[in-house]
């Protein structure tokens, strides 16, 4: 598998402002792409805190920055309880946050949660433990009414065979219940046209994208985290967030207009930033980036 390449690299950093005696939250370490970069910016004084949901991306960013010259502070967890984890490291203002949402490459196959429809594994789709979520993608298929399945994969994956796919899941189920990433994609084949299975995308791409949506409520936890980053920032400190999603820049864009009418900041640049052609024809993922930044008064 191709390893993670670091989007907007330059234009993201370059966003944050740094000083280099600043405190720099980066919400999504992930590959410690952006947070190389950061931290070669700061000095001894400076204080760089790293968070991912996912382990991995912490255990390689400590090997990483074993040997950093500014404080490193890497904490697994959510973003959105980005409160608790500046409580328990005494930091209460930031002069810059980031985050890059999305997931890694290196996440979607082989950890045997069901990430890729091209892996036959267990239909779970958390990134955390299983146990501590409200339920896993297979409880959605298996027990949810056919109009809240129809809503899921059309309002998280913007799937315009929503109603379609819906209906053939609750047949499917009503015979066999569903185990497997299989079981779901031959469902799918079934309830597309047949143009669409010939498609650029992979027939079955939005709708594993909308379960993996409402199963981790990556919605809810974006607005969560924006509105307490923007509260842990100090006056003139920079939030800059890079989407991949229509809904997600959605709430981004909503969030700091409502913000800057409040006078609470200011939308740094009026239009999204997004990659060059030569970034994109260098790394395809690039393609739908969108980079917004704001700066709290
Ligand atoms: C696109 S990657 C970040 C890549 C990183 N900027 C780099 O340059 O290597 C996104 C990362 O965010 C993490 N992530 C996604 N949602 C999260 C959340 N709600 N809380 C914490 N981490 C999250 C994922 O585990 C993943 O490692």
């Amino acid at each position: 598998m191709k390893p993670h390449i670091t989007v907007l690299i330059d234009e993201a950093v370059e966003a944050l402002a740094i000083k280099s005696s600043g405190v720099i939250i980066d919400a999504t370490l992930g590959s410690s792409g952006h947070a190389r970069n950061i931290v070669s910016k700061l000095e001894k004084d400076g204080l760089f805190i790293g968070i991912d949901a996912d382990q991995q991306a912490i255990l390689e960013g400590q090997k990483t920055f074993s040997e950093a010259l500014c404080h490193v502070e890497l904490r697994v967890g959510n973003f959105r309880d980005i409160n608790s984890i500046l409580e328990q490291l005494h930091i209460e203002k930031a002069d810059a946050i980031l985050a890059d949402l999305g997931w890694r490459m290196e996440q979607f196959s082989g950890n045997g949660r069901g990430f890729s429809f091209q892996v036959d594994e267990p239909l779970i789709m958390t990134f955390g433990d299983p146990s501590t979520y409200a339920f896993v993608a297979k409880d959605i298929l298996n027990e949810w009414k056919e109009t809240d399945i129809k809503n899921v994969l059309k309002g998280y994956g913007e799937e315009q065979f929503s109603g379609r796919i819906a209906r053939h899941i609750v047949e499917r189920r009503e015979k066999t219940p569903f185990e497997t990433t299989f079981d779901l994609v031959s469902v799918i084949e079934e309830a597309v046209p047949s143009f669409y299975k010939r498609g650029k995308i992979n027939a079955s791409t939005k709708t594993f994208q909308a379960l993996r949506i409402a199963v981790n409520d990556e919605f809810d936890a974006l607005e969560n985290f924006l509105i307490k980053s923007i509260a842990h920032l100090k006056a003139g400190g920079r939030l800059a967030v890079i989407t991949f999603h229509s809904t997600e820049d959605r709430i981004v864009k909503h969030l700091f207009r409502n913000y800057s009418h409040d006078h609470i900041g200011t939308v740094v640049n009026k239009k999204p930033i997004i990659a060059s052609r030569e970034e994109v024809a260098r790394n395809p993922r690039a393609r739908s980036a969108k980079l917004r930044v704001f700066e709290k008064i």
